[in-house]
């Protein structure tokens, strides 16, 4: 089939390289030149593991094309797929201003029928207004469906492979039988819904992720207070088969381009709505409070101040295995720490160009050990499996204070103390 996808953005670029893979013809469109100039070169902008080989691959295949052509780019595609960004506005609502811009540009560029396929995380009344601005801008017959991305970044290829399921909101037959067609290698269950049902199908997924996320975060609270450990707790819970395992494990909570921004879209979104979802807003409050409880924490070992102490971060990104930065929780915890006076180094096996954008007087390393010469603590914000390797040995002798701030518990405290650490987890001691 022809496929257009608009946006190469992590989603748009692992959609285009995955449907062609599946033997499709597909052109990746973006207005960003420099980023279209580096997949012509089959270079990725973004580090996400077997992309780049995926890409090259099938630019060698010349079944994936990139243009900055909308006209190129629209010109005989059977589906269009929008993968644009939708972030946040300052009142956490979501701004359509890249979907609608890219709707409109696919509308004045359309002289025949396509599915127009809103892949971005929207809400249900989106459906409607791409429809409108389409309406405003092209002859051509088109129909619009929602199909929603449930990729993870740092294993999206292998996750737009295999997904768990693939939810088609269409509201036309002809729309459904071609989503089918371009979707039918992949082995996975085929819910056909309305747009309206898959849009909020993929808010719910995120806002029940984030809600196992704070609600093992606050239980966290409960087991430092009582001396219990959390690891054990959260184990003995998701052995339950009706809880399950995935999604409960304490830490610095939830970071990245998806879950806060989806938390805060579906919040402000039932709002408008009438209904007040406080439910989704106090697991956002946990989210937030979760630097400050950590914060507390650090404070509690330097009793006269954190003044001139030095701070060294492992792991800058959201979550292992991206330089995702949107949203990370070493951002806020970092600018925190700064304002009590401490001088912060840091170290990320890819993120730190990304982190230099959004975080000032941080001192960068490109090694781990180097990062922690002198140091008075140890952070450890995102459990890339590095930091899980590292030796402690050699660590313990060259920092000046030994601690260890473990905000995604990936150390098991008898060892690290046995080293000759202090060690300060999440609900764990
Ligand atoms: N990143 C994830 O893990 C993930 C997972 C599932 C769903 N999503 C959703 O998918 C969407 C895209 O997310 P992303 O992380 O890929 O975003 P991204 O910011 O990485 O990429 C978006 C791309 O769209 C391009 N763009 C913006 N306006 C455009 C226009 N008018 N025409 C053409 N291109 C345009 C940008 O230049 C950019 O390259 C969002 O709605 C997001 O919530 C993301």
């Amino acid at each position: 089939m022809k496929i257009t996808v608009i946006g190469t953005g992590y989603v748009g670029l692992v959609t285009s390289a995955v449907f062609a893979h599946l033997g499709h013809q597909v052109i990746g469109l973006d207005i960003d030149k420099s980023k279209i100039n580096q997949l012509k070169k089959g270079k990725i902008t973004i580090y996400e593991p077997s992309l780049e080989d995926l890409v090259s691959k099938h630019l060698s295949t010349k079944r994936l094309k990139f243009t900055t052509d909308y006209q190129q780019a629209v010109k005989n595609a059977e589906l269009i797929f929008i993968c644009v960004g939708t972030p946040a506005k300052k009142d956490g609502s979501y701004d359509p201003k890249f979907v609608f811009a890219s709707a409109e540009s696919v509308a004045k560029n359309l002289d025949h029928y396509a599915v127009i396929v809103i892949k971005s995380t929207v809400p249900p009344s989106t459906t409607k207004e791409v429809k409108a601005i389409m309406q405003k801008h092209t002859q051509a017959q088109f129909d619009v469906a929602s199909v929603p991305e449930f990729l993870r970044e740092g294993s999206a290829v292998n996750d737009a492979l295999h997904p768990s399921r693939i939810i088609l909101g269409v509201e036309a037959k002809k729309a459904e039988t071609l989503l089918k067609k371009a979707h039918h290698k992949l082995k996975a269950p085929i819910l056909v819904t309305t747009a309206q049902s898959a849009q909020l199908t993929k808010y719910a997924s995120n806002a029940m992720l984030a809600t196992r996320i704070s609600f093992i975060n606050a239980m966290a609270v409960l087991t430092d207070k009582v001396g219990a450990d959390i690891q054990d707790v959260a184990e003995a819970l998701g052995l339950d088969p009706r809880i399950g395992q995935s999604f409960l494990q304490a830490g610095l909570g939830y970071g990245g381009s998806c879950f806060p921004k989806d938390t805060w879209a579906l919040i402000a979104f039932a709002q408008k709505l009438g209904y007040n979802f406080d439910f989704l807003k106090q697991v956002d409050q946990v989210n937030t409070d979760q630097i400050d409880y950590f914060i507390s924490k650090i404070k509690s070992a330097y009793p006269d101040s954190l003044k001139g102490k030095i701070l060294t971060i492992l792991g800058l990104s959201f979550k292992p295995n991206t330089d995702d930065m949107r949203e990370a929780r070493s951002i806020p915890l970092i600018r925190k720490l700064q304002k009590l006076g401490a001088i912060v180094y840091a170290y990320d096996p890819v993120a730190v160009k990304n982190a230099q954008k959004s975080l000032k007087k941080v001192k960068f390393f490109t090694d781990p050990y180097l990062a922690l010469i002198n140091s008075d603590g140890l952070i450890i914000v995102t459990e890339w499996q590095e930091f899980k390797d590292l030796n402690l040995k050699r660590i313990r002798r060259s920092m000046r204070t030994p601690n260890i701030f473990d905000g995604r518990n990936i150390y098991d405290p008898r060892t690290v103390k046995k080293l000759g650490f202090k060690y300060f987890g999440i609900g764990r001691q």
